[in-house]
């Protein structure tokens, strides 16, 4: 499979969708979010410094994370594809990643861009809260990053659009027909 960036709001399913497509097409997947939570639960030197951007809603400086992004890449199995969830979140990323790509003689792939109703994003992530106690899925920190999404990384929408990448697949009530959705699409350029 091509490399695929998934992209949309907090809780609009990258990491849910990321797992069903690695589940039916076996590629590699990298949830930026994830790799800084594991380094907060080990108590790393990043962990540490992550944890006050993650705590706050804000983003964590594109320097550390574009570097996080290059060796969590790396240390991937070559030549299967891979998902990217939640990276590039700003223009900065997306150049980034293009670049650090190229280098390594591969391509973005696809976009697929997540469309889902903010009171729909809303009610998902305060059920995440209770269910798995996410340190940011509280109602005040979900407020800033909605913000930030808006601020920092929905204008990213339209650099992938004009990369000629971006696929959209908008939220209209039901995981089954979103997910028959995006593999149909997948189905037609793996
Ligand atoms: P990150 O972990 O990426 O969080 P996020 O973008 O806020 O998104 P979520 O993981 O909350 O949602 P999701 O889209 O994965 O949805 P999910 O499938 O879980 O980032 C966290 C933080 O890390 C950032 O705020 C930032 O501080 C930092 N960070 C990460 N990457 C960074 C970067 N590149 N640059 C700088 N900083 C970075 O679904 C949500 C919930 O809804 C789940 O519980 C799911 O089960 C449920 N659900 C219910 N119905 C459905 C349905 N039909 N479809 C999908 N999910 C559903
Ligand atoms: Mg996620």
């Amino acid at each position: 499979m091509k490399n695929i960036i998934i992209f949309g709001a907090p809780g609009s399913g990258k990491g849910t969708y990321s797992d069903e497509i690695v589940a039916r097409y076996g590629m590699g997947h990298i949830s930026t979010g994830d790799v800084l939570r594991s380094e907060i639960k080990n108590g790393t030197e990043l962990g540490k410094i992550a944890k006050g951007y993650i705590d706050n809603g804000q983003l964590i400086p594109d320097e550390l994370m574009i570097d996080i992004l290059a060796k969590t890449y790396d240390a991937l199995p070559a030549g299967q594809g891979v998902i990217f969830d939640g990276f590039p979140r700003t223009i900065a990323q997306a150049e980034a990643l293009k670049k650090m790509l190229a280098a390594r003689k591969h391509d973005m792939g696809i976009m697929i861009e997540l469309i889902v109703d903010e009171e729909t994003l809303l009610a998902r992530l305060l059920n995440r809260a209770i269910e798995q106690g996410r340190a940011d899925d509280n109602e005040e920190t979900i407020k800033k990053r909605f913000e930030v999404y808006h601020k920092q990384t929905e204008p990213l929408s339209k650099w992938f659009e004009q990369e000629g990448i971006r696929n959209t697949f908008t939220w209209k009530g039901s995981k089954d027909v979103m997910l028959g959705e995006i593999f149909a699409f997948l189905d037609t350029i793996k």
